[in-house]
């Protein structure tokens, strides 16, 4: 009697731990991914590119990764700082999933670092460019197939230093990513002997430019830098153009700011320049072949929002690959990422030793409705990581 008693609480004691464990650590077969995503507000375009982007690679693989179905679970982050904790502890809490995949936003991104990093869940940011998700938040379980907000910044900062600018003023929304993107824009222009008047911001996600156009318009700077994206990229082109700036003080920026927007944007577009990972003419064959697929899939030109996705899931791959399918084996997965070529549509690359893709930072100029790189403005750009111990 007492021995069935023992064998039927240690079977409970059992039932009850298999609960606590993630999907996969069961052998349930699925992988469960935890999609954390705005789709809604500013960004919520970019939000689905990334998504169509990750399940496209999916597709292409069969339908598994490292010989596992996925299966989504999704949370519309809004791009919302204040609701990003609760957010994420539902999804790694209550859902019980194995990955976190998000997000767009940098104070979003950060508060997933924080919880992945107290929790031991893998996260890969598909986006989001938080210097400090790769930097003094870094940790062995948290991956970047994106960029940080300093590489594309500071390969611009080189770009119109040799273009003869020696004075800029500075654009943008006052939160991580644009203060990240000026700086790194600062730092790569001022080492070359430009100096920077203004910063003017505003804060996100808003939209009334009206005032710090007219101020740019009194202070005639020799250039402008700035980092929008998504909607508000949109509508900051569009009043740039019709203040009358255009023609008299060119405007320079990270690429988000004409990635995805083009058709909205119209011909306050064309000619400008920025510097991105990504862009619409490489003519590579695997940026051809996978422009085809996302075109035929879902009836819509990629964009670096759809790459980054796609290049999510390939992470994910490698992952799921070394650990044979198990996302408990943390250390086969991360070892598995780390040593990845990604063959990535941008061109192919690796992680740096805090995680971030090393890579090529394109100069492109807005033409006939697409990004068209003209050259590459930084060869295989690692960001310094600052504050990273790994
Ligand atoms: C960011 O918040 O890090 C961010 C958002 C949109 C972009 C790029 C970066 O296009």
């Amino acid at each position: 009697m007492k021995i069935r008693t023992l064998a039927l609480a240690a079977c409970a004691a059992a039932a009850m731990t298999a609960i606590a464990l993630p999907a996969a650590a069961q052998g349930s077969g699925k992988i469960k991914v935890g999609l954390m995503l705005p789709y809604t507000g500013t960004f919520a375009a970019l939000g689905t590119a990334i998504e169509n982007g990750f399940r496209l690679y999916i597709t292409e693989q069969g339908g598994k990764l490292g010989g596992r179905e996925i299966e989504f679970v999704k949370v519309d982050d809004e791009s919302n700082p204040a609701k990003a904790t609760d957010n994420v502890n539902k999804l790694v809490k209550r859902d019980n999933v194995d990955v976190l995949v998000g997000t767009v936003h940098s104070g979003v991104a950060m508060a997933m670092a924080k919880v992945a990093k107290d929790t031991g869940t893998l996260l890969i940011v598909p986006n989001a460019g938080a210097d400090a998700v790769t930097g003094a938040m870094c940790a062995p379980n948290i991956f970047r197939s994106s960029f940080t907000n300093w590489q594309p910044g500071y390969a611009m900062g080189e770009v119109m230093a040799k273009k003869g600018h020696k004075n800029a003023v500075t654009i943008t929304w006052k939160y991580a990513a644009g203060d990240e993107s000026v700086g790194g824009f600062k730092e790569a222009f001022q080492k070359a002997g430009g100096k920077v008047v203004k910063e003017l911001s505003l804060p996100f996600p808003n939209v009334e430019f009206q005032a710090l156009l007219t101020e740019i318009a009194a202070l005639k700077p020799d250039a402008v830098y700035t980092f929008f994206a998504g909607g508000g990229a949109v509508k900051f082109v569009k009043d740039y153009a019709a203040a009358g700036l255009k023609k008299s003080i060119p405007l320079y920026g990270a690429g988000f700011l004409t990635d995805g927007t083009l058709e909205a944007q119209g011909a306050d577009a064309e000619g400008l320049l920025t510097t991105l990972h990504y862009g619409d003419s490489l003519g590579t064959p695997r940026d051809n072949a996978f422009r085809l697929a996302y075109a035929k899939t879902y009836k819509l030109q990629p964009d670096v929002y759809a790459v980054q996705g796609y290049d999510a899931a390939q992470m994910l791959a490698a992952g799921l690959s070394a650990a044979k399918g198990d996302v408990t084996k943390k250390a086969e997965f991360t070892d598995g990422i780390r040593k990845a070529r990604i063959d990535s549509p941008r061109g192919a690359f690796m992680l740096s030793k805090s995680h971030n893709p090393v890579q090529d930072i394109y100069l492109r100029q807005v033409g006939a409705k697409e990004n068209k790189v003209i050259g590459v403005a930084s060869k295989a750009l690692a960001d310094p990581a600052r504050g990273c111990r790994m």
